[in-house]
């Protein structure tokens, strides 16, 4: 089983090959990203970040090869690839300002990978992270279960670890789903949260509750503001539970953004919706029911979505 993460010299590709090497279930981990040119030194981060990782196989017990490149050649016949290509957000950057610089690289991109690997399976990690999907799964020609985009996982980790420590209970037996776009006006579910099956809002108050949901709308600007750049840690391990589930076919149901054509009532979009992973990509896109208030959310984050999205096609049009 091969995977490749293309942007793996930078910092959330890096944690999401290394995540999956610790877990030991690949056999090998392409890490491919672009040579840095410094005055008249050639830098290769993503051989240097492949290299150190490797050398912590020993000592970490793993047996996952990990390998750095510049060349596409290298991916040859890959699972599942993931892109973290592009420019992070920096402080007062919103997503959509990297909506031109991302575009043009994600959509390179998906056309090298595919064509070394026309059969793979896409997971998109770079922002605007439902707009750069779509940008990849049209550039791919890949049915649409094989692309999907990443961030969902990560929003309701954030949500997940948020509680828990409200709670004072084991992050573990926090269960959540979150739907629509991966910005501001994402829609974290109270109703489908429980722990260990009972509803959360029978064990905290309502204003403690949306004082948490509103930290993890912005939960992604929370880091940006204390480190200067986006975070890593917790988007790495979330694309790597997404190619776990896809690799070991473990049918896991997470949020992903994925391709809908009228589920909730949208067409022709990605955005964030539960779904089951497993061989093949997305086997399911689940429609769970939603109240009034919670349809009303999903519009407006769909509407969202979709003004990025329209930016996005204006800009390359011009
Ligand atoms: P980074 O700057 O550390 O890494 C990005 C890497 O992409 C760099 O090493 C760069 O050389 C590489 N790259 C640029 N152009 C390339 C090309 N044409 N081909 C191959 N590689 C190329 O940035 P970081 O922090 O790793 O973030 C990566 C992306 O992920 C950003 O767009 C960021 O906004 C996004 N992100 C998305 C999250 C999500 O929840 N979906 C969460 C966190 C970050
Ligand atoms: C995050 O949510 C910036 O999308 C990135 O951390």
């Amino acid at each position: 089983m091969k995977v490749t993460v293309v942007g793996a010299g930078g910092n959330v590709g890096s944690t999401v090959a290394y995540t999956i090497a610790e877990r030991d279930f690949a056999k090998e981990v392409i890490m491919l990203d672009i040579e840095k040119k410094e005055g008249d030194k050639t830098f290769y981060p993503s051989k240097g970040r492949a290299l150190d990782q490797w050398q912590t196989a020993p000592i970490q017990n793993f047996d996952t090869r990990l390998k750095g490149t510049v060349d596409y050649s290298d991916t040859k016949g890959s699972d599942v690839c993931v892109i973290t290509a592009g420019v992070p957000r920096r402080p007062g950057m919103s997503r959509d300002d990297l909506l031109g610089i991302n575009g043009n690289i994600v959509k390179t991109v998906t056309e090298e990978l595919v064509k070394q690997s026309p059969d793979t399976i896409i997971i998109v990690v770079s922002n605007p992270l439902d707009v750069m999907t779509y940008v990849s799964y049209a550039a791919s020609n890949l049915d649409k279960k094989k692309v999907m985009g990443m961030a969902g996982i990560l929003d309701t980790a954030r949500y997940r670890a948020f509680l828990a420590e409200e709670l004072d209970v084991s992050t573990k037996d926090i269960q959540a789903m979150l739907m629509g776009g991966h910005g501001d006006t994402m829609v974290p579910l109270p109703r489908y949260t429980t722990v260990s099956g009972i509803p959360v809002t029978q064990l905290i108050d309502e204003g403690k509750l949306n004082d948490i949901v509103e930290r993890t709308k912005t939960g992604g600007g929370e880091i940006v503001g204390l480190m200067g750049t986006s975070a890593w840690y917790a988007p790495g391990a979330a694309a790597a539970q997404m190619v776990e589930a896809i690799m070991l076919d473990q049918n896991r149901i997470f949020p992903c953004a994925a391709y809908l054509e009228g589920e909730f009532g949208i067409n022709d979009l990605f955005i964030g919706v539960p779904v089951k992973l497993g061989h093949g990509g997305i086997k399911e896109i689940i429609e769970i029911d939603l109240t009034d208030s919670e349809k009303e959310l999903l519009r407006a984050s769909e509407k969202a979505v979709r003004s990025t999205l329209d930016d996005y096609n204006k800009l390359m049009d011009k």
